[in-house]
């Protein structure tokens, strides 16, 4: 996983089919740095479930609706409205709770602690609402995490979880969520005149993707 200064001026569709590839390699990248689920002790396997819980659960619709913020075309609008409603409607930081619980692995203090300085680092970045950057990082954030769901309900089950709706759920409609925030950046790209608001194009990439990789190892913080 390298990274890259995208300097765009001017959105045209090659620019957006070569980010979705950035992405997706991006993804591809993270998926196989994940350690082997037969390697983990118990510890770690919970260590793992609770420091994601820590993050997901209070922050995912906050970043969502940061996103919602940032933006300006109508169409990144509705899509991320939709997302939004789903969230909501259907009490997703509940069902994460649940999972959690079934798992024995209720975020701790020290679970929190363990990802505090990545964690926040993100939540800089997204109080910043900078849009194309921003619906990006949860584009990249929306895809990992619907393949990133077998490897959750391995965990959850080898700790003797039942508990199968979280990864059920997210495995599945993570999936429209994914291609609906690309094209939600797509029509934020369109929109941009400025140089400066497509430098460092993967900025809230990589900072999403060291605190992902923190929640997997902790001391990797
Ligand atoms: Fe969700």
């Amino acid at each position: 996983m390298t990274s890259r200064s995208s300097g765009l001026t001017v959105p045209d569709l090659s620019q957006t089919v070569s980010i979705d590839g950035e992405i997706e390699r991006e993804i591809n990248d993270l998926l196989a740095w994940l350690p082997n689920v037969d390697q983990l002790s118990a510890d770690e396997r919970r260590g793992i479930i609770a420091r994601y819980t820590a993050v997901l659960e209070g922050n995912f619709i906050y970043w969502m609706t940061g996103a919602y913020l940032a933006v300006a075309s109508e169409q990144a609008r509705v899509i991320i409205v939709d997302n939004l409603l789903e969230e909501v409607r259907d009490c997703h930081p509940g069902m994460m709770r649940r999972f959690a619980i079934a798992a024995n692995a209720i975020p701790t203090d020290s679970d929190a602690q363990a990802v505090y300085r990545n964690l926040m680092a993100v939540r800089l970045f997204v109080g910043r609402l900078s849009a194309v950057r921003l619906v990006l990082m949860m584009t990249f954030f929306e895809g990992f995490l619907q393949r990133f769901m077998t490897y959750l309900a391995d965990l959850a089950e080898r700790q003797g979880s039942q508990e199968r709706e979280y990864t059920d759920v997210h495995g599945v409609c993570d999936i429209a969520h994914t291609e609906g925030l690309f094209r939600a950046f797509q029509a934020e790209l369109a929109l941009t005149r400025d140089p400066s608001d497509t430098a460092n194009l993967f900025e809230g990439v990589e900072l999403l993707r060291t605190l992902i990789q923190n929640i997997v190892v902790a001391q990797a913080a």
